[in-house]
């Protein structure tokens, strides 16, 4: 599998905390990579170092090849990374339409582009009734889907997603699920921050884990809930694998 965004030994500091410490992995190309630790371990200091929102204070991250270490998140994202935030940042004034359109002015200074873009997305992404209605007045699995898609009208090759699942029901992390599997089928890769192990465990190729800044296990995710480490770490009674054969 062609190697799409690679990190290695990603060190971030703030003062005197270390926030992530020598971590390496990569995302192959029509790849789900989830990565999973607990709260404070590390997981958006991460996306943020990818993404661009400040550089690491250690290491490199390359994509497509390219060493993008320390480039502005703009440039970043034309190039095609682009993440969700873990708390919505919908635009309450605009319809969804217009939501989504922001994120396809990055390509292009066409309103009637930036529209076409976004019809398609808006059917994919389960939004097209929705389209003229007010981004404050959404509901929280809708606001979720205005986010995905707005991300979606970027045109990204990796999409990083961060917690996007938290506070839904079932049928809505189902649906969030269905779509991230429909996203690989289009040729994306994801990178997936989540804590409901029910929902990433189904659709991840790999997953990485972290703990207080570090890595602590990579691999198949059938590998990681049997993981010893990550199950003293994380884990715990949050997932019982052998629950789960039954
Ligand atoms: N901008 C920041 N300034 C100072 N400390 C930060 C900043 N961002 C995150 N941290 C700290 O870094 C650690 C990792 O945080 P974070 O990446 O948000 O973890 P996670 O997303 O895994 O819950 C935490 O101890 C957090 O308080
Ligand atoms: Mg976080």
């Amino acid at each position: 599998m062609a190697e799409l965004l690679k990190i290695e030994h990603i060190t971030k500091k703030f003062g005197n905390l270390v926030a992530n410490e020598d971590v390496s992995f990569s995302v192959g190309e029509n790849e789900i990579v989830s990565l999973i630790g607990p709260n404070g371990a590390g997981k958006t200091t991460l996306f943020n170092s990818i993404a661009g929102y400040y550089p690491p204070t250690e290491g490199k991250v390359y994509f497509q090849g390219q060493d993008i270490t320390g480039k502005p998140a703009y440039d970043i994202c034309k190039m095609g990374i682009t993440r969700t935030f873990q708390v919505v940042k919908t635009l309450k004034e605009m319809t969804v339409e217009e939501n989504v359109m922001t994120g396809a002015f990055l390509h292009t200074g066409s309103r009637r582009q930036a529209k076409k873009d976004a019809e398609g997305i808006l059917e994919m992404t389960g939004l097209l009734d929705k389209r003229n209605v007010k981004g404050g007045s959404l509901t929280i699995i809708d606001k979720k889907r205005v986010e995905i898609a707005r991300a979606m009208a970027t045109r990204p090759k990796l999409l990083m997603l961060d917690e996007c699942m938290a506070g839904l029901n079932q049928t809505e992390i189902k649906d969030v699920m269905n779509l991230c599997v429909k996203l690989k089928e289009e040729g994306l890769s994801l990178l997936i921050v989540e804590h409901i192990m029910e929902a990433i465990m189904p659709i991840s190729d790999r997953i990485v884990v972290l703990n207080a800044g570090k890595k602590i296990a990579e691999g198949l995710p059938e590998e990681i809930v049997n993981n010893e480490e990550v199950i003293r770490a994380y884990l715990g009674d949050r997932y019982n694998a052998e629950s789960k054969k039954s």
